[in-house]
């Protein structure tokens, strides 16, 4: 059996003996990203690089990206979906083109993992208004002795990727599949289900723009993505990833806990628990620290947890299983992903305290549902809308009770109850789930460098050893975490406050610079604590020679900026409070 962590090495070796940089897994929750909750893909956090900006670790690099894909979610359950997936991915930034990309992938599967040429089959573009038909790659799949009976050409439902959100990089992409079944067959027949995608290679030679049109990009790129939990169960021959050894000593450990076999219906059950708590151990794990909460991330959480104990409570688990779960998972991953070894306290009593809090109400909450529900075919948004608020039902959860009993739910009137009572709309936190990459629109990059000069700001208001620990941006606002022990009072507000407007009025000129990651440290530049840097950076400054250093901030940023302070307008803070134990936030706008 080969095990996830031989996978890995072999991959990255492979490309590392190719000139590959292997480049950090980068946090799940992105940066500098508003408009997504999650990464979810290892192009994820090499967005700006693909676009023309030079990565500080050259053309050539390769990665395994911890991923979660929420739009996922309902079909997790079967035998391949999965909340979090780990992705194994190289690429080429404007470096080699399709004939090396191809060559790679055919090396890798068929010299490394010695895959029988006979087991695989590749799909290519066809081709449509906006890009030709992919000829170019067909061709190098042929002289790599792939016959023709083996390479399907498909439209751009199937071989296109991306761009992850509406605008950014993308292009046409050649996909490989491998045979799970018993006999190949000699043709290639894509929508036969025993033919499985293990690997993608997407030529990224275009950028959609927001009046969606497609238009070359500055360079060509290469993008490539093979899931590891999917290639794992099909290198094995196993029946679904929950057997393969990433996910067995949890099936193991459910199957004690519920004192129940992996078979029959309860195999979808464990699944579900299984794939929930691992996602959820994780993106605590991460170094955001994100809580269950009601809003963004912490909601996915919420209701990944709530999911998960609601399974256990059918499998007739009685006591909290969630943190006996996720200590498995630690132990998977922390080799990989030390900062779960460093949060492990943080996950297991969040985890804990959250199916504590969810235990409680659970049963009255399904007691409360079956009357609602009875002699129905609807149930109604105010009957959801109360679900969710006394008994803490996430209305996915409602939603998915009311179709295992084939009623339904009338969800525009619980929006429109859960709007009265002002919290995030639903449709907002669904679009985001969706949605992918960077917005660099006007808005989001004055929220950029308003929130600068706010780092800067705190740090002269309260004292230097304010730390940024987490921020996120949206057109609408921006949101900043730093370590703080108590609630600032309002004189320190309006002093932040005034302070960045200051510097915004005195029209400060914004400069982007590269350099090594420890001599951008010692000159001063800020980095968000626990957050992994590559060993270059990009630094951006915001001078002012009123200040001894002659910069008023410098941090190491991916960007992106004003080039001068005066465009951001004014600036305003519209919420304090606390976002974890010492850790505050702060929600702030910006008007013209
Ligand atoms: N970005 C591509 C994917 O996610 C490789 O499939």
């Amino acid at each position: 059996m080969i095990t996830r962590e031989e996978l890995i090495k072999e991959y990255i070796e492979f490309f590392r003996k190719n000139k590959h940089k292997q480049i950090p897994s980068s946090s799940l929750i992105p940066i500098n990203d508003p408009t997504v909750l999650f990464t979810t893909a290892g192009m994820h956090p090499l967005v700006p690089y693909l676009t023309g900006q030079k990565h500080p670790f050259g053309k050539r690099l390769v990665s395994v990206q911890k991923c979660v894909r929420t739009g996922d979610i309902d079909s997790v359950g079967d035998k391949v979906h999965h909340t979090f997936f780990e992705m194994l991915g190289n690429w080429s930034l404007g470096d080699y083109w399709k004939k090396e990309a191809i060559q790679f992938s055919f090396d890798f599967l068929t010299k490394e993992l010695k895959i029988p040429l006979e087991k695989l089959a590749i799909t290519c573009f066809k081709g449509n208004e906006d890009a030709p038909k992919d000829e170019e790659s067909e061709k190098i799949w042929r002289s790599l002795e792939i016959s023709k009976d083996r390479i399907a050409f498909l439209g751009k439902e199937d071989n296109w990727w991306g761009p992850a959100g509406k605008t950014g990089p993308c292009g046409p992409d050649t996909e490989i599949f491998y045979y799970t079944g018993k006999t190949v067959p000699k043709k290639f027949d894509p929508k036969d289900k025993d033919w499985v995608e293990i690997w993608n290679d997407v030529f990224m030679q275009y950028e959609k723009t927001k009046e969606n049109k497609y238009i070359p990009l500055k360079q060509k790129n290469v993008d490539t993505g093979m899931g590891v939990e999917r290639t794992l169960a099909v290198l094995n021959q196993l029946e679904d990833n929950y057997q393969t050894p990433i996910f067995h000593p949890i099936i193991k450990e459910i199957e004690i806990l519920s004192k129940k076999k992996y078979e029959g219906h309860y195999k979808k059950d464990m699944r579900i628990i299984a794939d929930h708590i691992r996602a959820t151990t994780l993106v605590l794990g991460d170094d955001h620290l994100v809580k269950p909460s009601n809003t963004e991330q912490g909601y996915v959480i919420r209701r990944l947890i709530r999911r998960a104990v609601r399974y256990g409570n059918r499998l007739e688990i009685k006591n909290n299983f969630a943190t006996k779960i996720a200590l498995i998972v630690i132990e998977t991953y922390e080799n990989y992903y030390p900062e779960l070894k460093k949060n492990k306290n943080f996950i297991l009593t969040q985890l804990d305290e959250e199916e504590n809090k969810f235990r409680k109400t659970l049963e009255s909450g399904i007691k409360e549902f079956e009357k609602i529900s009875k002699s129905k075919k609807i149930i109604s948004g105010k009957e959801a809308f109360l679900l969710y608020q006394s008994y803490g039902f996430p209305i996915e959860l409602t939603e998915e009770l009311a179709s295992e009993k084939k009623i339904k739910l009338n969800m525009d009137e619980y929006d429109k109850e859960f709007e009265k009572h002002q919290h995030l709309s639903r449709t907002q936190s669904a679009g985001m789930f969706k949605s992918g990459l960077s917005d660099n629109s006007e808005q989001t990059t004055k929220l950029h460098t308003a929130t600068h000069l706010l780092n800067e700001a705190l740090r002269k208001v309260l004292g230097k050893e304010v730390k940024q620990r987490g921020s996120n941006i949206t057109p609408e606002r921006l949101r900043f975490d730093f370590n703080f022990p108590r609630k600032l009072t309002e004189k320190e507000i309006k002093e932040v406050e005034d302070l960045v407007n200051k510097k915004i009025k005195q029209g400060l000129k914004v400069e982007r610079t590269e350099g090594n990651l420890q001599s951008a440290l010692k000159s001063g530049a800020q980095a968000e604590f626990g957050h992994k840097y590559p060993d270059k950076v990009s630094v951006y400054t915001i001078l002012d020679k009123k200040e001894k250093s002659g910069f008023f901030s410098k941090e190491i940023c991916t960007g992106p900026h004003v080039k001068n302070t005066k465009e951001i307008g004014h600036f305003k803070i519209i919420k304090e409070e606390s976002s974890a134990a010492g850790i505050r936030r702060i929600k702030a706008i910006v008007e013209d």
